[in-house]
């Protein structure tokens, strides 16, 4: 069981450590252990194993309904699995909730937005981790400061979709609502980094800027685990590849070692 039993070592809250951008040494940061989970009647994932290495891309892919958003949100603390475990820099978690997951410097890309619909783009970017100016009663949500890092960030990104950052996204369209879910991953240098099928709806300029930020943080040395269905895009990011067929590993490629060809074979199940 992930969560473990009784005398299982439980998630400890503490102040905020690590902090989100705590040193990125090398070596393995993620591993997840045989982790299955079941729908009712379905199995999505059947003793699922992978690891992940500081500075490494990880490509998750498979065809609908393989797994691979199931696995992301074990790994995020949004799903607990039937069985299972979690290892970040080898120590074993039960990861409750995406709190829980952010204290470990998880942050997710949601394949289905998770836009808060009644706030602005710098609402959104800063939710839950909100700038502040002055200290003790003078103490306030400090908005101009939020702009301008949420200017920098869109700039970085090379978006030049969003003209007004204080409109609220629930009339925004697809691409730019996703363009601001990525954008809230790369306020901060966190250790490990989920993308759910980040380019998706995205326009041609938007998605080659989202490969390119997912080269700058491997550069950084982030642990990155990206699922897309698009094979260009896993062969210009991915230093490896993993392969769900009907919730299992069918496969794991290093993409140096590999081709186009024989990962969509994987996906196919023809591996
Ligand atoms: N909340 C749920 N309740 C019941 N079944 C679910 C639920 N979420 C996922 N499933 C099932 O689990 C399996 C894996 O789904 P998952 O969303 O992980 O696939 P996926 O690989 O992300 O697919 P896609 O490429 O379509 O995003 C599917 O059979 C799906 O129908
Ligand atoms: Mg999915």
């Amino acid at each position: 069981m992930l969560n473990g039993g009784p005398g299982r070592r439980l998630v400890r809250r503490r102040p905020a450590s690590p902090p989100p951008d705590a040193a990125l040494g090398g070596g393995e940061v993620l591993r997840v252990v045989d982790v299955t989970k079941w729908y009712g009647g379905v199995q999505a994932l059947d003793r699922v194993s992978m690891s992940v290495d500081s500075g490494e891309v990880v490509a998750l892919v498979g065809d609908n309904g393989a797994g691979k958003s199931t696995l992301v949100n074990v790994i995020a603390g949004i799903i607990t699995p039937d069985e299972g475990e979690l290892y970040v820099r080898g120590e074993r978690l039960a990861i409750r909730s995406t709190d829980d997951a952010a204290l470990h410097g998880i942050r997710t890309v949601h394949q289905e937005h998770t836009l808060a619909d009644n706030l602005d783009v710098v609402e959104n970017l800063f939710l839950g981790r909100e700038m502040y100016r002055g200290v003790g009663p003078l103490r306030r949500v400090d908005f101009a400061a939020m702009q301008k890092r949420t200017w920098a960030a869109l700039s970085d990104l090379g978006i030049s979709t969003i003209s007004d950052v204080r409109a609220s996204v629930a009339m925004m369209s697809g691409g730019q609502r996703q363009t601001i879910a990525v954008a809230r991953a790369t306020l901060e240098t966190y250790p490990i980094v989920l993308l759910d099928e980040p380019t998706a709806g995205l326009g041609v300029a938007e998605c080659q800027r989202v490969m390119e930020l997912v080269l700058r943080l491997k550069g950084q040395g982030t642990a990155i685990v990206i699922v897309s269905q698009n094979i260009e895009e896993i062969f210009e990011v991915a230093d490896r590849i993993v392969v769900l067929h009907l919730g299992k590993v069918g496969a794991v490629f290093r993409r140096a070692e590999t081709t186009p060809e024989a990962v969509l074979g994987a996906v196919m199940g023809m591996a």
